[in-house]
């Protein structure tokens, strides 16, 4: 993440509001017949540009897609495979965080310090910041790849 205001990735109140924002509106297209839960997401990537999800569940329950996972489907496909912020809206307060899956799956495309903000509530929004390093401490991701990479036998 940027330290720079003027950055398209700076993370400054505007661009959390958006983030949320995003991720709230989205979640408005969530599928879910099952749960009647609706979830949506919102991924700020490293280029500045937001990449959202919502929920899309399936009568043969286990194929359900979460939102975040989504999202990450929706920025590959469109380019963009750092994210420096995430934002995920349910209609708890306290907020919902992500699912194990998801964590894993986020964890690929972003860093340890990566903000990822839990939002919650029709109305009054609750905001949570946490990061990936909290959601996920220790998490397999490519470099253990790299690390191993020659002792193959
Ligand atoms: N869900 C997500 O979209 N993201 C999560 O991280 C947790 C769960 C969805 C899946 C299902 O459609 C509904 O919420 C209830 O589990």
């Amino acid at each position: 993440m940027t330290t720079d205001p003027s950055s398209p990735t700076a993370l400054d109140p505007a661009r959390r509001a958006e983030l949320v924002a995003r991720a709230r509106e989205v979640a408005q297209r969530a599928y879910a017949p099952a749960s009647g839960f609706a979830v949506g997401a919102a991924l700020l990537g490293d280029d500045g540009r937001i990449h959202v999800g919502c929920n899309v569940e399936n009568v043969s329950y286990g194929l359900t897609i979460c939102a975040e996972r989504g999202a990450v489907c929706s920025a590959v496909a469109a380019g963009t495979t750092r994210f420096v912020a995430v934002a995920v809206w349910t209609r708890n307060v306290p907020p919902s965080s992500p699912c194990g899956a998801c964590r894993q799956v986020l964890a690929e495309f972003t860093t340890p310090d990566c903000p990822v903000l839990l939002a919650g509530g029709a109305d009054a929004i609750e905001v949570e910041e946490t990061d990936m390093a909290a959601l996920l401490p220790r998490p397999f991701t490519p470099r253990e790849l790299d690390a191993r990479r020659g002792d193959r036998t």
